[in-house]
Formats: C-alpha cells, sequence, structure tokens
C-alpha cells in the first residue's frame, strides 16, 4: 500500500518568551489508505501541532508533508485550502457544528465547497451509515454529544478526502459513546480507503486503531 500521508523531518519550535521551544523534532510518519493509526501522549506533547501540520493549517519549519504522492509542503496558501476542502477531513473534540443549520445543511454546505457528487444521496446514506437519519432535519442544540460528534464525522467523509485528521474526537463522551465514535472512524476509514489520524487521551479504545504512537520529546515511537 503507498502511503496516502507521509511525513518526512518535520521540525517546528515555538517562541516561548526568550527561548526557543521545539515541540516537533525530526518527525516521521507514514499512513497508508484504509489505515486508521492513533497518537498518545501527554498535554504539551504536540499532538495537535503535528495534526495542525499535517491538514496544511500550519507550517513546518522543515521537513516535507506528503499528500497521495504529491510534496505539499512548499504549495502557496490557496492551493493549502483548497486540499483542506478536497483531501482532507477534519473532526475536533467539540464537534464545531453551526448552530443555525440543520444537520442536512451543514452537510449540504460542507459539500458544496468541495464539489461531491450525487450529493443528496450521499449525505442520506452517510447518516445512515452513521446511524442519524433521524437527525438530519435537527439543529446542533437538539442533539446529543454523540449524535453531534456523528453529524461532524458525517462532515468530514462527506468528500472522500483522502485523509481524516481527528483531535480528541472522544473527550467530552463516556466509554460507551467514546468507543461507538471510534468504530465508527474506523468503518469509514476503511470504507472511503482513506487515512486517518486519531490523537487521544483513551488508551480503553486502541483496540480499534491499527497502529499506535506515542509523541515524545518531539517524535513518534510506535507502540502497536
Ligand atoms: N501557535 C502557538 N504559538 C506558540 N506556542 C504554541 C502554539 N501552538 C502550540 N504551542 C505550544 O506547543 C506545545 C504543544 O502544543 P499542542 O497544542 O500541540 O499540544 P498537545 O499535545 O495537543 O496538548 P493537549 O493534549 O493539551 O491538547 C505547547 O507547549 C504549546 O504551548
Ligand atoms: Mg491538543
Amino acid at each position: 500500500m503507498p502511503a496516502i500521508l507521509d511525513l518526512k523531518d518535520i521540525q517546528k519550535s515555538f517562541q516561548d518568551g526568550e527561548e526557543k521551544r521545539t515541540v516537533l523534532n525530526n518527525l516521521q510518519l507514514e499512513v497508508a489508505a484504509g489505515e486508521f493509526v492513533a497518537i498518545l501522549g501527554p498535554s504539551g506533547s504536540g499532538k495537535s501541532t503535528l495534526l495542525s501540520i499535517a491538514g496544511v493549517l500550519m507550517s513546518a519549519d522543515k521537513g516535507h508533508i506528503i499528500l497521495d504522492g504529491q510534496d505539499i509542503s512548499q504549495a502557496t496558501q490557496k492551493i493549502w485550502t483548497s486540499i483542506r476542502r478536497e483531501k482532507i477531513g477534519f473532526v475536533f473534540q467539540s464537534h464545531q457544528l453551526l448552530p443555525y443549520l440543520t444537520v442536512y445543511d451543514q452537510l449540504l454546505m460542507a459539500a458544496k465547497m468541495s464539489r461531491v457528487k450525487n450529493l443528496d444521496q450521499r449525505i442520506k446514506e452517510l447518516l445512515d451509515d452513521l446511524g442519524i437519519s433521524d437527525c438530519a432535519k435537527k439543529f446542533p442544540k437538539q442533539l446529543s454529544g454523540g449524535q453531534k460528534q456523528r453529524a461532524a464525522i458525517a462532515r468530514a467523509f462527506l468528500a472522500k478526502p483522502a485523509l481524516i485528521l481527528a483531535d480528541e474526537p472522544t473527550a467530552s463522551l463516556d466509554e460507551a459513546r467514546g468507543r461507538q465514535i471510534a468504530e465508527l472512524l474506523q468503518k469509514e476509514t476503511k470504507e472511503n480507503h482513506s487515512a486517518a489520524i486519531m490523537v487521544t487521551h483513551d488508551e480503553r479504545i486502541l483496540d480499534v486503531v491499527d497502529h499506535v504512537y506515542r509523541l515524545k520529546e518531539g517524535q513518534l515511537f510506535q507502540e502497536k
């Protein structure tokens, strides 16, 4: 399997008062199509920074981001924006749904930005797959935490992105709901042949992922 995401020699430092703090230090990571990996690490170890760099929301100081065989590390902001729309799906800790749109309309809007084909059918299929068909006409405030997270997953997978990046998607849920969300991420990742990275603090759900890495001193150590 060729890697969908290939991070090579990623370096990132932040200025912390007088001193420079190196958060990612020559970090390497490869994720293949259909592969679901988890990243663990203490608070402040750089997990969100790593996802931001992989999702071209933030630039690295050094290194290469190869997505779908293309080195995008030096591309313009404009190209990064279209890559984010067409090739990357994001799921965050708080679902980040828009309060004034129904679930169906959120998906419709996201899809229009990324040119999805057979839109209505794709939306219904995904909502059905994720077990929230009955939520299509509801607004976020009418949904439970787990339902909101499912809607956010539907939105992330809508355009069949090459890469899924999820930053603590189960953090606001109890263990059973958190596990369900991880299992749905796994299922969609396999079905769409996406590559998915989930940052998590929850070691109880690691049986759901293919590989586990721990971020320590700016580098990833494989544990599974
Ligand atoms: N934009 C920024 N400017 C300056 N420092 C930053 C910035 N973003 C992150 N940092 C610093 O980089 C380090 C890593 O932050 P990051 O948010 O990636 O950690 P994390 O592993 O996601 O932590 P958590 O588990 O708490 O979410 C922290 O010391 C943080 O203060
Ligand atoms: Mg974080």
